[in-house]
């Protein structure tokens, strides 16, 4: 079929309204009405073809580089990632860029980070409040925070000091609700330009920039961190990266949004299962292997995926879904879609971490870190997290929600969270693990 399949004929306005203010449910609703496949119009975003059939998605996430350019990114990410960075730069400079940041986040590097992982988680758990209501998510923002500025910076005491404070108030920011609404109405020109913004984003450029210059003008020192391998690292015609360039990679790095609202997620699907919760821990007890724990993440990752979509721009026409696509087509393969379909997932509203003791997690059917060239180049690097700091937690204290029903899920500025912020209870833990 040619031209582009059906979708609401409501004006971009109010598709963009819907998407900004229940994007979960409108997706539900088109696919219901217009199957797996449809048109959405979104301001600011464009147009796009949300894919949900599994064929499709693989076909999407196997095309060639050279068929498939950036995409859309989250709006409001996109005035802190910069042009140059890796997710919006378009081949051959994304794959020379993926090259020089994978090393730092996978095989030897991404292992010897693990105990700091758990070092950073036990320090955490232990300031938290014991016998009174807090917040998990905020608490999981601040460690994932904490091991992503060791990855990037290394252990420079004064300047981590500094950057915690700058990068809290980022966050808080991006996350700001009210900018937030008005960002889907005015676009990221609007909040690049806006006071407010400027104010937190500044100092943390300024500081990520100090540092660049610091460790330039030092030479080679033999460190491992993000921007020792970025400022080392060299272009194919032998140039190193510009300030610029610097900027926008590191700054992509430290905008680490999803690892923190899965966290919590994991903890609020957990609390509202206490026989998987249960099961877990007699896992974590006996001290045989971990799969029963990646399996609670995996599921944590198909039923509460932090990313809805990932967007992909055709370089070449395509036929996906039955309909021949033209080249510039932005095509957007639907993780919360894919994850939610009963017919790929039995049950797919239920937390059942079980069926992935006895089915792979893989593309096309399990995609929160997207798939092909541009998956998440931090994804075994995420999960390693997860599976430390959810090993910790329930190794040092006992968690009770305040709240026996189901946080809702709520929309973020980069991924989606638990609607309370994963109200919870923490007690020590009796009797203490091995
Ligand atoms: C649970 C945690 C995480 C989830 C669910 C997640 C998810 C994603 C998704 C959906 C994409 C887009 C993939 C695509 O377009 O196909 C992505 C890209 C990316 N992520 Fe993650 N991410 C996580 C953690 C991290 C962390 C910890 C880092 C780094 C510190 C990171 C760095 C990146 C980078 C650099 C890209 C761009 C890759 C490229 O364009 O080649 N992510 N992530």
């Amino acid at each position: 079929m040619s031209g582009l399949p059906p979708g609401p004929r409501t004006p971009r306005l109010l598709q963009s309204r819907r998407w900004s203010r229940e994007p979960l449910p409108f997706l539900e609703r088109c696919r219901a009405r217009y199957g797996p496949t449809f048109t959405l119009r979104l301001r600011h975003l464009g147009t796009w073809v949300l894919l949900s059939d599994p064929e499709d998605v693989k076909r999407v996430f196997s095309a060639d580089t050279d068929d498939l350019g950036v995409g859309v990114p989250n709006l409001a990410l996109r005035p802190v990632l910069g042009a140059h960075s890796v997710m919006l730069s378009e081949e051959p400079e994304h794959m020379a860029r993926r090259k020089m940041m994978l090393p730092r986040f996978h095989g030897d590097r991404m292992r010897e980070d693990a105990e700091v992982m758990t070092e950073l988680a036990r320090r955490e758990v232990r300031a938290w409040p014991v016998g009174e209501p807090f917040r998990l998510w905020p608490r999981m923002q601040a460690l994932t925070q904490e091991v992503v500025m060791r990855a990037v910076f290394g252990d420079d005491q004064g300047r981590l000091d500094r950057l915690r404070v700058l990068l809290t108030n980022l966050t808080d920011a991006v996350n700001d609700e009210g900018r937030l609404r008005k960002l889907a109405l005015f676009g990221p020109g609007w909040l690049e330009r806006s006071r407010g913004w400027r104010q937190a984003m500044d100092p943390v450029e300024k500081e990520v920039l100090a540092e660049v210059r610091r460790r330039r003008a030092e030479g080679e020192n033999g460190r491992k961190d993000a921007v020792s391998i970025l400022i080392e690292a060299r272009n194919e015609d032998g140039s190193p990266l510009s300030e610029k360039e610097l900027r926008d990679e590191l700054l992509t790095l430290l905008t680490d949004g999803p690892t923190s609202s899965s966290l919590a997620w994991v903890f609020e699907r957990l609390l509202r299962h206490p026989e998987k919760l249960e099961r877990l821990q007699q896992e974590l007890l006996a001290g045989e292997g971990d799969a029963y724990l990646d399996a609670v993440i995996k599921e944590t990752l198909r039923l509460r995926p932090p990313v809805s979509v990932v967007v992909r721009r055709l370089l070449r026409p395509a036929t996906l879904g039955g309909y021949d696509l033209p080249a510039e087509t932005l095509v957007a393969p639907c993780v919360y879609l894919v994850h939610n379909s009963a017919e790929i997932y039995e049950d797919p509203g239920s937390f059942v971490p079980e069926r992935f003791l006895e089915r792979r997690a893989a593309v096309p059917t399990w995609i929160p870190f997207g798939g092909g060239a541009r998956r998440c180049l931090a994804a075994s690097y995420a999960e390693q997290e997860m599976k430390r700091v959810v090993r910790t937690v329930l190794e040092e204290v006992e968690l009770e929600p305040v709240d026996t029903g189901s946080e809702r899920i709520s929309r973020a500025a980069i991924a989606f969270s638990p609607a309370q912020h994963g109200l919870v209870v923490a007690r020590p833990r009796t009797p203490v693990y091995a």
